[in-house]
Parts: C-alpha cells; sequence; structure tokens
C-alpha cells in the first residue's frame, strides 16, 4: 500500500486533540497531507501539532474552534485554504458524549448541546467543505457516527448522544447523493467502545442510576476479536482509507468498527 496517498492534499480533522482526530491527523501526515487540526482545546491541538510537524514541517496548522459554531468554523475552513491552497478531505469527527440521564429530568438545553456539536457541527464541517471541493473537482468527508444508535441501544440514558449518531448517518447517506454529482463522497464510520478521553465528556445525571437496565454483557466484558476495546488507530486507519482515492467507488456508506462487539453486547 503506498504510503503517500495523500502527497499534496490538504485535510481538515475536527476533534485532531484527541484519541481517534488525533490519530487519523498523524496518519493523514504521515501519508504526504496537510492537516488543519481543529479542536476547542488549543493545548491538545499544539501538541497534535508538535506531532504533525515532527513528521512534516509546516504540515499541521491549528483552528481552535467550536465546531458548533458557523462563524468561526467558516473562518477556519479559509485559513486552511488560505494556508494550504485547497481542500480535498474532511474528517467530520469532534464530538461529546454529552447528557446522559433520565429524559424525564433532562432539560432541553442539555439535549440540545449534544445535538449542536454532533450534528450541528457535523452539518457545518460538510457544508463548509463543498465550495472549496467543487473547485478541486470532488473531495470525500467521512463522519464518525458510532454503534449506539444505529446497531446498539444500550447505553441508557444517552438518548441524545444514540439520536445524533443515528442522525449523522441519515445525513451521510443523504449528502452522498446530493453531493455525488460534484464527485464528493461522503461516508459514515461507526466506532465501538474505543479507549480515548471521550468520557470526560459525559454529563451525567445524579438520577441516571434511576433509569438502569441491569445487562448481563459476556464474562469480561471481552471483546469477540481482539478481547479489548479498540485503539483510535485501528478506526483512522478506516477513516483515512475512505478519504483516500482507494475508496473512490465508495460513497453513502455506513461501516462499523468495533470489533465484533456490537454482534454480541
Ligand atoms: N471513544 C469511543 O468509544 C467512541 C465510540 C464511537 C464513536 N466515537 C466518536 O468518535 C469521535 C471522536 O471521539 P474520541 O473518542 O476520539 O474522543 P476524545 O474526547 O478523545 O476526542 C474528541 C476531541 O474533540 C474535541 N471536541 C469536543 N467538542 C468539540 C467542539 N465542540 N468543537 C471542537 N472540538 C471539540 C475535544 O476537545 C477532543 O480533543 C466522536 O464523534 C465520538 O462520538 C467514539
Amino acid at each position: 500500500m503506498s504510503a503517500t496517498r495523500f502527497e499534496g492534499r490538504t485535510v481538515i480533522v475536527t476533534g485532531a486533540g484527541s484519541g481517534i482526530g488525533r490519530a487519523a491527523a498523524l496518519k493523514f501526515a504521515s501519508e504526504g497531507a496537510n492537516v488543519g487540526l481543529f479542536d476547542l482545546d488549543s493545548e491538545r491541538a499544539e501538541s497534535v501539532r508538535g506531532e504533525v510537524e515532527d513528521i512534516r514541517r509546516g504540515a499541521g496548522l491549528v483552528c481552535v474552534v467550536d465546531v458548533s459554531d458557523p462563524l468561526t468554523m467558516e473562518q477556519s475552513f479559509n485559513a486552511v485554504v488560505e494556508r494550504f491552497g485547497g481542500l480535498d478531505a474532511v474528517f467530520a469527527n469532534a464530538g461529546i458524549n454529552g447528557a446522559k440521564g433520565p429524559i424525564e429530568h433532562m432539560e432541553l438545553a442539555e439535549f440540545q448541546r449534544t445535538i449542536d456539536v454532533n450534528l450541528g457541527g457535523m452539518f457545518l464541517s460538510v457544508k463548509l467543505a463543498v465550495p472549496h471541493m467543487k473547485k478541486r473537482g470532488g473531495g470525500s468527508i467521512v463522519i464518525t457516527s458510532s454503534v449506539n444508535g444505529n446497531t446498539r441501544f444500550s447505553s441508557i440514558g444517552m438518548s441524545p448522544y444514540s439520536t445524533s449518531k443515528a442522525g449523522q448517518v441519515a445525513f451521510a447517506k443523504m449528502a452522498a447523493l446530493e453531493l455525488a454529482r460534484y464527485k464528493i463522497r461522503v461516508n459514515a464510520i461507526c466506532p465501538g467502545a474505543i479507549s480515548t478521553n471521550i468520557d470526560e465528556t459525559t454529563d451525567e445525571h445524579d438520577l441516571a442510576d434511576e433509569i438502569a437496565i441491569p445487562l448481563e454483557f459476556p464474562r469480561g466484558g471481552d471483546h469477540p476479536l481482539a478481547g479489548r476495546h479498540g485503539l483510535p488507530e485501528e478506526v483512522a486507519d478506516l477513516a483515512v482509507y475512505l478519504a483516500s482515492s482507494e475508496a473512490r467507488h465508495v460513497t453513502g456508506a455506513s461501516i462499523t468498527v468495533d470489533g465484533g462487539e456490537s454482534l454480541l453486547f
């Protein structure tokens, strides 16, 4: 497999400061890409920029941005295009777990925050990519959804998260069809449990236990394929493949990457 699938290409990765986004940013850079590193957390994003620069000087640009904010998102997309001369791929990956608790006790604003970041941020990442990709004659967008909301529904209390993740897959399919005429491909990936910092973003309600359902998982919670949670790099490999020209005939797909977990849990 070519190590330079992205030579001379420019990619934006949202949520690049940690976990799956960081792993993808490093892989894109190691395959020749210039990478726009979008994250809320400037320290984490700068640290990833350092790692990108170790791979290739000048290949990383940090944009400190809340993906749900239209104005700074637009400015950040423009900054990437200005710096690197265009845009070929977007990994719309930033997301939060958000509110976890009984629907009865959840405020609308809590529900909406998860939707705003996960769905709103994804929407802006796709919308803002379109004009730049049209100029290039095509492009690829990969959206990080989840097994939650698509193939598994057992994370009780995470109704906003699962709703957002289901919405992302529907949106990816709609966008794939709409944007095919511009040779822009759109795919969704659905990771299972991956070892990242995502649990820091769970906003658990005091009464979350009230709605718990006692579930019996296989002893030790072992995952069928690897016997452990997935690694960010194992998800990044799929995202980078979908963004590359090797996936030139793949659009509108939603691909599970969970080591078989959702077949069982
Ligand atoms: N880790 C898992 O088990 C798992 C499973 C399925 C899906 N996912 C999805 O993978 C994606 C990446 O999550 P991760 O597990 O790597 O988590 P992570 O918390 O390690 O990384 C997410 C990054 O996104 C950034 N971020 C959060 N909100 C943001 C915002 N509003 N604007 C800009 N940046 C923001 C964070 O600062 C962080 O650096 C998410 O969409 C998540 O829902 C994760």
